[in-house]
């Protein structure tokens, strides 16, 4: 038997929308999509042209305050990020309290968490400057976390960050560089992982967005709900997916296999999708899909490996898909998840980095929304309703009756 919570008459009524497909839960002058005619747009700017033109910590800004930065405003920004990239000291001992095999991703959750604990000084989130601090401090460590995430996974010494470099190059530093041996970044790679990055640093109401905003809806601590953010991502239905995809390419293995997974995917009776493909909002190409079209390209070129087969493979599916009856009827088109596999697996991002690398993009995005949300004088703690459908009232039943 069900309660109809409606007719208790002094809530009034309210939508049921599992997944909330329909319903907006706060405006937002920070990203705007356009899923019918694949438009992306940062505060207003065409994502091609951000990702042709800007940087990632250009971006950062752009997300944060509204407004491309002057020369002088990018130079501090910038210089900031640099000098608040080292963790506090007593931080490495948190990450050597995680199994030695631990997931970065599982690691992360918990030391961004754990920021919460070090920095105490810039949480009066009622006053702007504190947000700005802590917003600082969480860009500018969380590629120093994610890198140390790989570095502990794999036995290595955590690498610590270098202020002559730039935020992207930096972060590939920690990665790369061990003690015996240096690292220096090749340009080209650099400027696709900017690319990646900012192709990811924000996507409007997504779940993990959205968590970062419930978290905070409470007031509580900017770090934590950050870590809240993260956690969200880490499903296979949302950060997870360019592992999928690159895994699913190299299952194809072989042009002349694309058809049978083609037929798979098609067929109701088998669970398989064509994984990269489709997406809740896009009923057009994804406009991330074709710019790491063209990234996929450039790495490819720059490192010899034009004949990459699994590149081959993810081309020649594309094509086939995208003349087929079934995908275009459902309006299924490369996300961008598609290429972005093949591609940070040139860079040599091992895979269980790749939804880290999508965390640490994000961050820029989270710290917008959750600065926004705090700053709005309209923002309500987030409290859905539910439609109840469990048992009306019965009395207790002591345990030798039952
Ligand atoms: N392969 C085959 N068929 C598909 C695919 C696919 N990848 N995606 C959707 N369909 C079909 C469904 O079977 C359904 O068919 P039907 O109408 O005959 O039943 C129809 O298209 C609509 O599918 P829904 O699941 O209702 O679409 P929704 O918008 O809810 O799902 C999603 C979007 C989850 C992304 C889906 O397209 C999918 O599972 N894609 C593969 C996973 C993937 O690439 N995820 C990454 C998303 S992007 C990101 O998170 C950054």
């Amino acid at each position: 038997s069900v309660i109809d919570i409606r007719s208790l008459g002094k809530y009034g009524y309210f939508t049921y929308d599992p997944g909330f497909q329909a319903t907006a839960s706060c405006s937002s002058s920070i990203t705007y999509i356009d899923g019918d005619r694949g438009l992306l747009y940062y505060r207003g700017y065409p994502i091609e042209q951000l990702a042709q033109h800007s940087d990632f910590i250009e971006v950062a800004y752009l997300l944060q305050y509204g407004e491309l930065p002057s020369a002088e405003q990018k130079h501090h920004f910038d210089t900031t990020m640099r000098q608040h990239s080292m963790l506090h000291d007593q931080i490495s001992n948190v990450f050597r309290g995680f199994r030695r095999d631990a997931h970065p991703m599982a690691v992360m959750v918990g030391v961004v968490g754990a920021l919460s604990a070090f920095y105490h000084d810039s949480l009066d989130i009622s006053d702007p400057r504190h947000r700005e601090v802590s917003a600082f401090r969480l860009l500018a460590k969380v590629p120093t976390i994610a890198a140390w995430s790989y570095k502990y996974n794999i036995g290595q010494p955590f690498m610590y960050p270098q202020n002559r470099l730039g935020y992207v190059e930096n972060f590939m530093y920690m990665m790369f560089a061990t003690p015996c041996e240096s690292y220096i970044a090749n340009p080209v790679l650099v400027r696709a992982l900017e690319r990646i990055m900012i192709l990811h640093a924000d996507h409007e109401q997504n779940a993990s967005t959205s968590t970062v905003r419930l978290a905070g809806s409470s007031g509580a601590n900017p770090f934590a709900c950050i870590s809240a953010g993260i956690a969200s991502l880490w499903g296979p239905a949302h950060g997870g997916a360019n592992e999928a995809a690159l895994a699913m390419l190299e299952e194809i293995g072989n042009v002349s296999r694309i058809g049978a997974f083609i037929e798979r995917a098609k067929d109701k009776s088998d669970s398989f999708r064509l994984m990269g493909f489709g997406h809740r909002v896009y009923k057009n190409m994804d406009p991330r899909a074709a710019v790491m079209r063209e990234t996929c390209h450039e790495v490819l070129d720059e490192l010899g490996l034009n004949d990459d087969p699994l590149f081959k493979i993810a081309r020649k599916l594309e094509q086939i898909a995208l003349e087929d009856e079934y995908f275009v009827a459902r309006k299924l088109y490369p996300n961008v998840d598609f290429y972005s596999g093949i591609v940070l697996r040139a860079l040599g991002i091992p895979t269980n980095m790749f939804t880290a690398m999508f965390a640490l993009a994000r961050t820029a995005g989270w710290v917008a929304q959750w600065n926004e949300m705090i700053g709005d004088p309209e923002n309500k703690i987030g409290r859905p309703r539910q439609l109840y459908v469990g048992d009306v009232r019965r009395d207790y039943v002591p345990v030798n009756k039952r």
